[in-house]
């Protein structure tokens, strides 16, 4: 055991602290300012075991009773407010600057429109947090406090079946202005029998349930049952998408992040690379003569092209392309935007961009660390002309930013 002061937090589950005899370790489940004694788990991380001293300004009674168990939520011991005043630290801390706008969520809970739950051992849920087991058995979950109610009313009837041994798992997505849920059932290749799951995906409650075969992370979708489209509106213009496109995930920021994502000036020619269905795109086409645009995923394209159409929007290109290869190919560029999934940039297209040399880059990223290693690069010829901090993962450690770089002149 150690006495551990906490010091701050990192970006990821854990908070650093200080042992008494000065060695920096990471201890999850705390506060800054408090004191505890704590045991070692592996390499730097230690467990908290007994407070000294608690940081009673910054905490509250988690609001759920699967905390700290279910590692789905890191920060739930901590104040909404506390949330942010962290994430806007890190912000500083990693980024060197402070964010000059912080939009907050309107709600804590009930605002992420998608989940995804495992199933084993005849049971549906999220996965133990290895701090407490590190094989990370399956924690079977009544509900989720950060799902909304008609979400969590599916959850609770999903419990109900009797799954096959080989469904991997089970994602639900709610468009939350129609009410739709959706459903997309995850199968291992092994023991896979078609008939069989169609006669269960015929008995789930959900708008449209997708059969899906493969392993981790690569899945085809093999059939489909019921709609597998569906409709938001959002400042006036009309999204269309399907369950296999990428969705901002909390819906009760939808409208101000949009409001959020313009440009510092209009400009001439736009390259918005990782554009997904057109969320950000569809604005954004106000402020330029010409854009094209981008995603790897083809669905997702395939529906920004029709949301374009829907919405007459005429000046923007849309094609399904690597993000380095559609950088490669532009000549002329003015304004960039990049919303990269959480790796950030691979190095040849932070290369690529240092070329091109746009006028105006805005940088929309869900991690702090791969933005602040990009920012590094860009950094040699761009300034930090604005940025904000979008708090839309609330109980967690993760977090949204937004960046303006100027050219330099
Ligand atoms: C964080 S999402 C952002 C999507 C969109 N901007 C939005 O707000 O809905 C990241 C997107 O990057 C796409 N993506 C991932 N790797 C890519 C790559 N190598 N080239 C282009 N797009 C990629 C994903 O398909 C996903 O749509």
């Amino acid at each position: 055991m150690k006495i551990t002061k906490i010091k701050k937090p990192s970006y990821g589950p854990e908070f650093f602290g200080l042992t008494e005899n000065g060695e920096e370790v990471l201890i999850p489940f705390t506060a800054i300012g408090e004191v505890w004694d704590v045991k070692p788990l592996k390499g730097k991380v230690y467990k908290p075991i007994k407070p000294v001293k608690l940081n009673e300004r910054d905490r509250r009674n988690p609001p759920c009773d699967y905390f700290p168990l279910c590692f789905n939520c890191q920060w739930m011991h901590l104040k909404p407010q506390t949330q942010t005043a962290y994430k806007v630290k890190l912000f500083e801390e990693l980024l060197g600057f402070k964010p000059e706008r912080v939009l907050t969520s309107p709600s804590e809970l009930s605002y992420r429109v998608r989940v995804f739950l495992y199933h084993g051992e005849g049971k549906l849920g999220f996965r133990k947090s290895w701090i407490f087991n590190p094989s990370r058995p399956l924690l079977e979950i009544d509900g989720c406090p950060l799902l909304p109610e008609s979400l969590n009313q599916r959850l609770t009837s999903l419990r109900e079946f009797k799954f096959p041994g080989n469904l991997w798992g089970v994602e639900l997505l709610l468009n939350p202005q129609s009410g739709e849920i959706f459903t997309k059932l995850l199968f291992l290749k092994g023991g896979f029998n078609f008939t069989t799951a169609v006669s269960l995906a015929k008995e789930i409650p959900t708008d449209g349930v997708g059969i899906y075969v493969g392993e981790y992370r690569h899945w085809e979708k093999i059939q489909v049952l019921g709609k597998w489209e569906t409709k938001i509106t959002l400042k006036g213009y009309t999204y269309r998408f399907s369950p296999d496109c990428f969705l901002q995930p909390n819906y009760l920021l939808w409208e101000e992040f949009l409001n959020l994502v313009k440009p510092l000036e209009s400009h001439e020619k736009a390259l918005e690379l990782h554009a997904g269905i057109g969320f950000f795109t569809l604005p954004l086409s106000e402020w330029t003569s010409e854009m094209e645009t981008s995603d790897l995923n083809c669905e997702s394209s395939r529906y920004r092209n029709l949301n374009l159409k829907e919405n007459k929007i005429t000046n923007v290109k849309s094609l399904c392309l690597d993000a380095l290869k559609h950088a490669k190919r532009v000549k002329k560029l003015d304004l960039l935007i990049v919303d990269p999934p959480r790796g950030g940039l691979i190095k040849p297209l932070v290369q690529t961009i240092l070329e091109r040399k746009p006028e105006e880059i805005i940088y929309i990223s869900c991690n702090l660390l791969s933005l602040k290693r990009d920012l590094e690069e860009l950094k040699r010829f761009y300034r930090v002309e604005s940025s904000a901090l979008v708090d839309q993962f609330p109980n967690t450690y993760h977090t949204e930013s937004v960046v303006w770089l100027k050219l330099k002149i």
